[in-house]
């Protein structure tokens, strides 16, 4: 096996990183494995804007059904992500997935299959509770398998996933449409749900959770095996020391320690910011909002969806390229930079379009660009700095609560954004997002640190510093 061999880096006191970093390609594959729930998540919400219009037809749902089928994935999500956290500290991150996975079967298999919309809705809060948990333990696992110097884009794999996941879903629904099969779409969940259950079986449990619960020994045997003949234990020495030395004790009132606090609030207020600012209008609704611009045909609509959802894919890889060379703040603040500008021309081509009917592709195209600034940015930044910044004792239950903020957020924006464009109109309701991501710009200019390259116990350790030391 082939290894690369790289010193840790300074920390932010300019103290030399005390892990020697290497890897070996069996990290590779457990980050793949684990990103199928990032695939999962994509898939399962994305696939219901097609599956619907059929669906509809079978159980002639009223629109309250139609809603409820839709947001209940959501709800469900927002459930396994307060619980997942909890359970990824107590019995594991590896047995987490394991579970999340037969979740996702379960759910496929329900949804399938479902006789009545009572049981459509249970299989859909099947599903969005495997979401909430894969999205609060795949990062988490990606993250502590990672060495420093290429965590940032390992853990974006799950978002890369999931970005795959809902352009799967849009392909997918166009090929079943002409068939109306609703049921295939749903059940082909049921592959990478197997998968993701299959590989973790094999794959092993994250070093530090083994670490966490006294299993040295077990930790010191993944780290062989995923550091390759590299000095591991000056990274065990590094994990130990950190936890011998953090106050935390596992429990929820932790997350109200002096150290915890600040990390807490940048988490909740990433998970908020990533969706007060319009994307699931974008991911959810695109094919409402382009016919809006004047594309009157439906096949239209759907391939320049079907643009957007390549665009996501494609700067999502754009992203992962920089976010362990030039940082997460760079990246993060330029690509909420992108997005103010794209959701300000954007309200500014529907008033012109409105009044003079022409601007269709500039609409598009101001899509495209502000899907992709949120794909270098907020996108893959947020689901890796809550699997980065949290102290390992409690590192499971921090990050569901910033994952279920996310959800809860989610909820909120899909459940408005119909009514707000009928109250203000697109232009303002594309504005106001604007104006939202213009705060979510100061908040991460202000609190947001950078992590690039330096271990999760420095980031740990870096809390206990004055805070004006913490962003670079
Ligand atoms: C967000 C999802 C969104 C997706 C779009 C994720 O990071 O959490 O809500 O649908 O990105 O790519």
């Amino acid at each position: 096996m082939s290894e690369h061999e790289v010193i840790g880096p300074s920390d932010a006191s300019g103290n030399p990183g005390t892990a020697q970093v290497s890897s070996t390609p069996f990290v590779y594959i457990a980050a793949i494995f684990a990103a199928l729930g990032g695939l999962l998540f994509g898939y399962d919400t994305g696939v219901i804007s097609g599956a619907l219009l059929f669906i509809r037809k079978t159980f002639s749902l009223s629109t309250t059904e139609q809603e409820f089928v839709v947001s209940v994935v959501l709800l469900g999500a927002i459930a396994g992500a307060l619980t997942g956290g909890g359970f990824a500290d107590r019995i594991g991150r590896r047995r987490t997935l394991i579970v999340t996975s037969v979740i996702f079967v379960a759910g496929a298999i329900v949804c399938a299959a479902a006789v009545s919309v009572g049981m459509l809705i249970l299989g859909r809060a099947i599903v969005g509770l495997g979401i909430g948990l894969a999205s609060t333990a795949v990062p988490l696992y990606i993250s502590e398998v990672s060495p420093a110097h290429t965590r940032g884009w390992q853990v974006s794999l799950f978002q890369f996933a999931i970005t795959v996941g809902i352009l799967l879903a849009y392909v997918v629904d166009y090929a079943f449409a002409a068939s109306e099969a609703w049921r295939w779409m749903l059940g082909l969940a049921f592959i990478p749900g197997v998968l993701l259950g299959g590989g973790m079986l094999v794959l092993p449990e994250t070093p530090r959770w083994l670490a966490k619960h006294q299993n040295l020994d077990n930790a010191r045997e993944v780290l062989r095996k995923i550091r390759g003949a590299g000095d591991v234990e000056a990274e065990l020495e590094e994990i130990k020391t950190t936890l011998a030395t953090s106050e935390e004790r596992g429990r929820w009132s932790d997350l109200g320690m002096p150290a915890v606090r600040s990390a807490l609030v940048i988490g909740i207020g990433l998970a908020i910011f990533q969706q007060i600012t319009g994307i699931n209008t974008v991911i959810y609704y695109a094919p409402t909002i382009i016919q809006k611009t004047g594309i009157s045909s439906n096949s239209g609509a759907i391939l320049a969806t079907a643009g957007i959802g390549l665009v996501n894919v494609i700067m999502t890889i754009v992203s992962m390229w920089f976010i362990d060379r030039i940082g997460r703040r760079p990246l993060l603040l330029t690509g909420i930079g992108g997005m103010i500008v794209s959701l300000g021309v954007l309200g500014l081509a529907f008033r012109i379009s409105l009044q003079a009917g022409a601007l269709a592709p500039i609409a598009v195209i101001t899509l495209m660009a502000y899907v992709a600034f949120f794909a270098i940015s907020l996108g893959p930044i947020f689901w890796l700095l809550i699997a980065e910044i949290y102290p390992l004792k409690i590192r499971g239950l921090a990050e569901g609560t910033a994952s279920a903020s996310n959800w809860a957020a989610n909820f909120l924006v899909s459940l408005t954004f119909l009514t707000l464009v009928e109250l203000l109109g697109p232009s303002w309701t594309f504005w106001l997002y604007g104006l939202l991501s213009v705060a979510a710009w100061i908040f991460s200019y202000r609190l947001v640190p950078e992590t690039k390259g330096r271990t999760l116990e420095e980031i740990e350790r870096s809390w206990h510093k004055p805070s004006r030391t913490r962003l670079t």
